[in-house]
């Protein structure tokens, strides 16, 4: 099996490439550009892949509130682009997604199944969902997988936009105390961890859309003082609200992500994430 790689060299991509089985071709931003046709169909047609996995994503957040039409041709047409070349030629294509295409519910307080009605916040999470609905529309063969809060070991080479991880041990290291939000809930995943789910669900043949996280939940505030702990950083970590933490996109309260429906085709769940944060610091 000949597997293209897109966006090889981020978090997630860097993980796969020690997890996935068969022959891989890495394609990293410079072999590949997602908003440019004769690019996307030049790099797939020299790989001559029977698998595409598409980890590439325009993932700043806030800036995609001031850019849309940025975040919209990397994440919205990038993955149409590969669903129509995948779909036309019978190939399978994994994408990822995000929690942050729901939030909309203020009052949820239970994890999100696939099968809940999405409801974007910001920009970001628009632009992933209609990704995803251009995969599924045009690639019979896909897999769409959700996942949250991603940390894994590129961000420390400054590969992609790096990690929250990272963030707080930088500032913990520089600041005599740290503020951060404790009302938003969802579950921070190891690409570690995310890259064997995914290997593993690319020879399922069970095609579809999934949720993929660590198992359990947390707030920012909980994950930050986990990886301080676990660095032996002791500085006060002060919980705040959202409200007092400016931010030009709005985040979800709630985003916790259900990933039954990948323990049953995996046969196991994702690995908890106290477990998943330790073995990420060890
Ligand atoms: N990171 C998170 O917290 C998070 C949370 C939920 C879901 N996800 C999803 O999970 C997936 C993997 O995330 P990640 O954290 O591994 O991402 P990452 O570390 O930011 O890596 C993304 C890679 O894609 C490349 N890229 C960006 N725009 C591109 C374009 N237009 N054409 C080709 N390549 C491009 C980047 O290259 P350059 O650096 O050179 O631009 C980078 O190497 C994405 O689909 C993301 O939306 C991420």
């Amino acid at each position: 099996m000949r597997i293209a790689l897109i966006g090889a060299n981020g978090q997630l991509g860097t993980d796969l490439q020690t997890c996935l089985k068969g022959e891989i071709v890495p394609l990293g931003h410079q072999q590949i550009e997602l908003t440019d046709d004769a690019s996307v169909t030049a790099a797939l047609d020299a790989a001559r892949p029977d698998v595409v996995i598409n980890t590439a994503a325009y993932n700043l957040v806030d800036k995609a509130e001031d850019d849309p039409d940025a975040a919209y041709a990397t994440n919205v047409l990038g993955p149409r682009r590969l669903a129509q070349y995948c779909g036309s030629r019978n190939l399978v294509l994994v994408h990822f997604s995000t929690d942050y295409v729901f939030g909309l519910d203020a009052s949820r307080s239970t994890p999100y199944q696939e099968t809940d009605l999405p409801g974007p916040l910001g920009v970001y999470g628009a632009s992933k969902l209609a990704g995803e609905y251009f995969v599924q529309a045009n690639c019979p063969k896909h897999y769409v997988v959700r996942t949250c809060g991603l940390y894994g070991v590129a961000a420390r080479r400054g590969a992609g936009k790096g990690n929250f991880i990272e963030t707080m041990l930088r500032l913990g290291r520089e600041r005599p105390e740290l503020r951060v939000v404790n009302d938003q809930i969802c579950t921070p995943t190891s690409t570690a961890d995310l890259a064997a789910a995914t290997a593993e669900l690319v020879s399922s043949d069970a095609y579809g859309l999934y949720h993929a996280t660590n198992r359990g939940q947390m707030s920012w505030y909980d994950l930050a003082v986990e990886a301080l702990r676990l660095r032996g950083i002791t500085i006060p970590v002060i919980p705040i609200p959202s409200s007092e933490f400016r931010s030009r996109a709005q985040r979800p309260t709630f985003s916790v992500l259900d990933s039954k429906n990948l323990e049953t085709v995996l046969g196991h769940s994702m690995p908890d994430w106290h477990d998943a944060v330790a073995r990420y610091l060890s």
